[in-house]
């Protein structure tokens, strides 16, 4: 077979031969907006994949790689760390509670995840408890595409291809109320899915349990997160059983839902806390494993020892991607971006629930801090399937210049925490004008 340029590129998740039919080729950026390769612009609704948190052609951010650039690009990563990962690391243990004062950085949330599961394991096992090796995650979570990562993960549909999954990973319901198999109402269904982390911690063996890991806010499952209470309860279960708690923050972190981290508002902490995505605001790979003292200190030792964390990337902590995550940082102090993000956040819900009048077949508007989603409910008189809407309404901002994400019977947005209200005014009428070609 003869192929276009475009088709020898095996792209994430999508069949090859219907990208390459219309392929979508962004070509520059600025601030929220793309433009492709033909010309076009669009809104970039989605920061990329929540991961623009500056936006496009951020200047802050590029000067800054620019220094970094001609001082220094790569160190030896075996022997050696570089000042830029020092600063980061220090900023963020500054950023973070008292207690989280170790960093280990990673070129995507994937890796990121997969260090937070192996950390659980070798702690476990270096503090006299080598039986524990087991994960307990939540059906319908996504952390990563790496082997140990996906097999915490609990989307079916991204899993079964690669079976069978890493063994010790077992699964629990996510706390999504709207669909709780018991049919219980918010409440007792956040008390009732907690509470199976300790059923299953018990059924399975305490002194075999060494994780839990969970999305705070989860994505794939439809924009759902619990209640402060949830967060409490798991707390005390893994404390209980000795069990390292991780949340999965890297679509959450930096500033994404409001807070610099979502634990802020869930009012606990973890022991691990991944995150990535927003962190480089997409000027470079990064991501990083936040460690907790009571894991780290299981780290350090003399060198016969041998306690250290037995894993690494070659580049992971790289100079320029922790120079970029040092600006995004600064920019988020110098533009005050989390006080922006409360600002415009509620501004983007309102906008997105001045349109359920307009559409009836809107059930739900929900969200917070710059991420919000928007829920469908099938169609009959347009006969759109109940699991196409969401996509379909995707193709069609496309269409009308607006990328964000489809899921089935949702469209989420996440766009750069830049967003003015103007632009987000802009954003939402585009998107009516794609649920009318839709609907
Ligand atoms: C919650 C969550 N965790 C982990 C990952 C994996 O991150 P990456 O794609 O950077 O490896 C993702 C990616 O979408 C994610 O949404």
């Amino acid at each position: 077979m003869t192929r276009k340029p475009v088709s020898r590129l095996m792209v994430d998740f999508q069949q090859m031969k219907d990208f390459s039919e219309n392929p979508f080729v962004v070509d520059h950026a600025e601030g929220i907006y793309l433009w492709d390769d033909q010309g076009r612009q669009y809104i970039d609704g989605l920061a990329g994949v929540f991961v623009v948190s500056v936006g496009h052609n951020n200047m802050t951010v590029i000067e800054a790689i620019m220094e970094q650039l001609h001082r220094l690009t790569f160190a030896p990563p075996l022997a050696s760390t570089n000042p830029p990962a020092i600063q980061l690391a220090e900023r963020i243990s500054q950023l973070t509670p008292p207690q989280f004062n170790v960093v280990k950085f990673a070129s995507g949330g994937s890796e990121a995840v997969e260090a937070a599961i192996k950390m659980a394991r070798q702690y476990q096992k270096q503090t006299g408890h080598p039986e524990k090796f087991k994960v307990i995650a939540t059906y319908g979570s996504y952390h990563g595409g790496t082997l140990g990562a996906l097999s915490a993960s609990g989307v079916e549909a991204r899993r079964t291809t690669f079976e069978p999954m890493m063994g010790g990973m077992v699964h629990v319901h996510p706390p999504n109320f709207a669909h709780c198999p018991l049919r219980l109402d918010a409440g007792q269904c956040a008390i009732s899915c907690v509470l199976q982390f300790e059923e299953v911690i018990r059924r399975e063996g305490p002194e075999t349990v060494a994780a839990v890991v969970v999305e705070p806010v989860m994505n794939v499952e439809g924009l759902v997160w619990p209640p402060a209470s949830y967060f409490q309860t798991l707390r005390e279960i893994c404390d209980r059983h000795n069990v390292v708690l991780i949340y999965d923050e890297v679509i959450t972190g930096f500033g994404r839902t409001g807070t610099l981290f979502y634990a802020e508002q869930a009012g606990v902490w973890p022991d691990i806390l991944c995150t990535g995505k927003g962190m480089s605001g997409g000027y470079a790979p990064l991501a990083a494993t936040i460690v907790s003292d009571k894991v780290a200190d299981a780290f350090w030792g003399e060198t016969q020892a041998r306690v250290q964390f037995n894993a690494g990337h070659t580049f992971a902590g790289n100079p320029l991607a922790c120079a970029a995550g040092l600006a995004v940082l600064d920019y988020f102090e110098s533009r005050q971006l989390l006080a922006h993000v409360a600002e415009v956040g509620p501004y983007l819900g309102q906008r997105l629930e001045s349109l359920k009048p307009h559409f009836p077949a809107i059930t739900d508007v929900r969200g917070l801090g710059l991420w919000w989603g928007v829920e469908f409910k099938q169609d009959n008189t347009s006969g759109v399937a109940r699991s196409d809407i969401g996509r379909r309404i995707e193709r069609a901002a496309r269409e009308r210049g607006l990328v964000v994400r489809g899921a089935p019977d949702m469209v989420s947005f996440g766009p750069p925490l830049i967003i003015t209200r103007e632009q987000i005014d802009e954003m939402v009428e585009r998107l009516a004008l794609a649920i009318s070609d839709v609907l």
